[in-house]
């Protein structure tokens, strides 16, 4: 900078008030949901901030009572006209027995709230969904975009440590956590994307973290829980989760895209009367449940493969001992 051009007024901003107090109102519903920037919560600085839903996961860590229903509900929202049209599935589980999500089942394609069974049954269908997907697209793109034949499959999961650490079948167990690590690695490329609350982030409840490139922190009880959510030093550059006033429900911090620091956000608030009326407005086509029946449609058969030539095995017996064992064997002989 040269030294003519140098500033000669700065302007001081005194902020003597929290810009978060006041309640979010919901944003308008965009009629085509752009998966790059879903608004979805207000900045310290009033602008919006947006989520970016493209080919990632996304976690969202809070205490009790802090608001993780009103992150879930923002994203529903945002999503609520690709809903309508058919480019967005919403597969919902809700283990609390549809405590959170039962208002918004029109919207869902798929919603599991009672048995474990059928949320381990509605993981697996997203992995078949997967699956079928990464057949059929490979090689033909690197990343899949969302259309009407090949919708954006969103699964939404509330308390996500109900299946992956209170649940007491250990069998149902195993079942959940290998088809969540499936979608987990494999499920953003292809458009099958995973969208999951929880309170408690320690390791042994969440074994799969750090498969979630996208984190919300909301208000925490430990410090340090706030780096198992966002990312390690995410405290030491300012994210204070653990400090968040009781005031502060669907407060919370974000990082911002292309920077390493946090910012404090706070999420819209949906009543009971906007869900219902945004179920009511953007249900899920009637033919959305099928999406399974996609699966069967024809797709491109794996690349045959030439068979390698086997080994033929020889055997581990010194030769005499196998001579004295069958006579007349006729296994070659053994060079010295
Ligand atoms: N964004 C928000 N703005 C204002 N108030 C909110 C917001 N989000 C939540 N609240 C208030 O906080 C209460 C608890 O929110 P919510 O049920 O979403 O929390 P939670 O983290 O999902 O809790 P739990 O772990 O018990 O499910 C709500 O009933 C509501 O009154
Ligand atoms: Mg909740």
């Amino acid at each position: 900078m040269r030294f003519r051009d140098r500033p000669t007024v700065v302007y001081l901003v005194l902020v003597r008030t929290d810009a978060l107090r006041k309640l979010v109102p919901p944003f308008p519903v965009p009629t085509v949901p752009d998966f790059t920037a879903l608004a979805l919560a207000r900045r310290e600085d009033l602008r919006t901030w947006s989520l970016h839903l493209l080919a990632t996961h996304v976690l969202i860590g809070g205490a009790t009572r802090r608001g993780k229903g009103s992150v879930l509900w923002s994203m529903v929202r945002a999503l609520a006209g690709g809903v309508s049209s058919g480019l967005v599935r919403l597969w919902v589980i809700d283990p609390k027995g549809g405590m959170e999500f039962a208002m918004g089942r029109p919207m869902f394609a798929r919603f599991a709230c009672k048995s474990f069974e059928a949320m381990a049954d509605l993981l697996d269908e997203a992995v078949t969904v997967m699956r079928e997907r990464q057949t059929r697209l490979a090689g033909v793109v690197r990343v899949h975009t969302p259309t009407v034949d090949d919708p954006l499959v969103v699964v939404v999961i509330d308390e996500m440590a109900a299946l992956t650490a209170y649940l007491q079948d250990s069998e149902l167990k195993k079942r959940i956590a290998n088809s969540l690590g499936l979608l987990l690695s494999q499920g953003a490329g292809v458009g099958v994307l995973v969208v999951a609350a929880l309170q408690d982030p320690r390791k042994d409840v969440l074994p799969f973290r750090d498969l979630f490139p996208t984190r919300i922190a909301l208000g925490l009880t430990e410090e340090s829980q706030v780096d198992m959510v966002l990312g390690d030093g995410a405290r030491n550059r300012g994210a204070l989760a653990d400090q968040m006033p009781r005031w502060a429900k669907g407060v919370g911090y974000v990082i911002l895209d292309g920077t390493p620091d946090p910012m404090r956000v706070r999420f819209s608030y949906l009543s009971d009367d906007h869900i219902r009326a945004m179920a009511e407005e953007h249900p899920a086509p009637a033919h959305a449940a099928d999406i399974l029946a996609q699966v069967g449609r024809e797709t491109t058969p794996e690349p045959e493969r030439a068979s390698v030539p086997r080994q033929v095995a020889r055997p581990l017996l010194p030769k005499s001992l196998l001579d004295a064992l069958n006579p007349k064997s006729d296994t070659p002989e053994e060079d010295a």
